[in-house]
């Protein structure tokens, strides 16, 4: 491994100040650095990699035991070692083939609370199952992390394809976020779901009984409207939620890897149970491909090498996320916990400090609209930020064709833009034109000289179906995953979110003044005495 790693970094050195552009003289380029999956293609051509590089990452990925460790993930091995948990998340979107935990097979699990979902779904949209006032209208989920990320972020990714009750997502514990939520629904017909993989999450819980009251003033049965989602079905009980409303899962699926399962159900009602199988089929198809395609085609694995290229061998900190598909607004926020709590990490598995940066930090907004904002520095400032684009071919408004083909191009004359830059000439060129001249004319062009040669891939896919993004979903998961393991980290566990947890315990007292603030550092002891109620 060190032996590759070196070898990277020598290689990086050697041909880090060539232009990428170059490397498009051989007319294969494009084709040989891109990756495909039927109708899915990633680009990854307009980046520093070459034939050497490529095969030392590729190496590299051998080395660290991906395959390895790749088939004891699928095959219920407890990886998750700092929890002694199995990560199985990927047995919730593939049901019918038999993994077992602890010699127990769990897929009859989760068939049948799957079918629960189904028939719970089915009932409410189709009005069988009401709320006091009539038929459902709004569904409000709540929960935070990976209990809201990926159903928000999917709820609209699939927008066209929601012919359901609304959906709403609640998460901030600022009153302020379920207040706004609720002031425009009509609790007699609206269904509140508690997604709380642990049911203890403070924010959700505070959320939840706000929700209750809020309810309670207009129906007779408020719990009767409310479902729950979680692995605590003790918890889910004492909040007094009826069983048959209540959709379990197995503490083997990690709370950011959860949407497929329960976790999903506010997009199941959105979408419905034959869409969302259609995305659980999607992250199949994504399975089964990077478990067989040999690495060189295996879009995860080179998905993954090229972020390692960029931050741990290049030394890149972050890297946005740039959807040129308003649908997918929330995907960056979304990745930023499935990457950022996962392989946030600067310890690996062993114990041990790493010797290389822990994952990069993920960042992006959708295109165009960042065009307008920040890609100022992604153009000119002074580090360079690997952009990766997502981009499809088709949109869902037919009448609006020219508009998706304007999105379109924007899109790839980003990344030629960061590939070619402008050039001093070009920028003095163009002002001779203007009439400029002499030191007006020096000094004005400085300023519109763009570097280029400046990383970045592309994801170009048919249209975002739920199959599609279901694979897109399961793509980045893999991801993470195999860069976790060249890292030697666990990606599946969080202990960096518990500290901040317990200090805000410790300040509550303080701030409703039932407390003092002895031992507070005198920031923070300021900020209390400034804050208290
Ligand atoms: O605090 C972090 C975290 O544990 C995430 O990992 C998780 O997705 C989120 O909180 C919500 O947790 P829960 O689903 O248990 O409420």
């Amino acid at each position: 491994m060190k032996q590759i790693w070196q070898a990277l970094k020598a290689h990086q050195q050697a041909v880090e100040h060539r232009a990428i552009l170059d490397l498009f003289a051989d007319p294969r380029r494009a084709e040989t650095f891109s990756t495909r999956l039927d109708d899915m293609l990633f680009d990854w051509s307009k980046t520093n990699i070459d034939h050497t590089a490529r095969d030392l990452l590729i190496d590299l990925a051998g080395a660290a035991g991906v395959a390895e460790k790749r088939e004891a993930m699928f095959s219920g091995a407890k990886i998750n070692e700092t929890e002694g948990r199995a990560v199985l998340h990927t047995a919730l979107r593939n049901m019918d083939r038999p993994v077992q935990v602890d010699g127990v097979d769990v897929t009859p699990a989760l068939r049948e609370t799957h079918a629960r979902m189904q028939a719970f779904v089915r009932d409410l949209r189709a009005g069988r199952f009401t709320g006091q006032g009539g038929p459902i209208t709004d569904v409000v989920n709540i929960g935070i992390g990976g209990s809201d990320l990926g159903p928000a972020m999917a709820c609209l990714a699939l927008a066209p394809y929601a012919d359901g009750p609304r959906c709403h997502f609640v998460s901030n514990v600022d009153g302020a976020h379920i207040h706004d939520t609720l002031k425009d629904l009509d609790p007699a017909t609206t269904l509140v779901i508690v997604a709380s993989k642990t049911f203890t999450t403070i924010e959700t819980m505070t959320n939840a009984e706000t929700a209750k009251r809020w309810m309670a003033g207009v129906v007779s049965d408020p719990a009767a409207q409310f479902a729950a989602v979680s692995t605590a079905a003790d918890r889910t009980a004492a909040f007094g939620i009826d069983a048959s409303r209540v959709f379990g899962f197995e503490d083997w699926v990690g709370g950011r890897y959860s949407m497929w399962g329960p976790i999903g159900l506010s997009l199941m009602i959105a979408i419905g149970p034959e869409a969302f199988d259609a995305f659980l089929a999607g992250g199949a198809e994504m399975d089964r491909h990077f478990r067989e395609a040999p690495f060189a085609e295996n879009l995860p694995v080179l998905l993954a090498l090229v972020g390692l290229w960029h931050n741990q061998i290049c030394g890149h900190a972050t890297r946005a996320v740039l959807p040129y598909d308003q649908r997918l607004a929330r995907l960056p926020a979304y990745l930023q916990q499935l990457e950022m709590e996962s392989n946030g990490k600067r310890v690996a598995m062993d114990g041990h400090e790493l010797t290389h940066h822990s994952g990069p930090i993920v960042w992006g907004e959708p295109g165009t609209n960042g065009q307008h904002a920040f890609y100022q520095l992604i153009h000119q400032g002074s580090r360079i930020v690997p952009c990766e684009f997502l981009v499809a071919r088709e949109g869902h408004e037919p009448d609006l064709a020219h508009q998706h083909l304007l999105l379109v191009s924007n899109c790839l004359a980003q990344s030629e833009a960061l590939l070619r830059g402008r050039s001093i000439e070009e920028a003095r060129a163009t002002l001779a034109k203007k009439g400029l001249t002499g030191s007006e004319l020096e000094r004005q062009a400085r300023h519109r000289v763009f570097p280029g040669n400046r990383p970045s891939t592309t994801l170009a896919y048919e249209k975002l179906t739920p199959a599609t993004l279901g694979r897109i979903v399961a793509l980045y998961e893999h991801r993470v995953f195999v860069e976790g393991v060249i890292l030697g980290i666990n990606s599946y566990d969080q202990w960096g979110v518990e500290l901040g947890k317990e200090l805000a315990l410790a300040l509550q007292p303080m701030l409703e003044g039932r407390a003092g603030t002895e031992g507070k550092d005198g920031s923070t002891a300021q900020l209390v005495a400034y804050l208290r109620r």
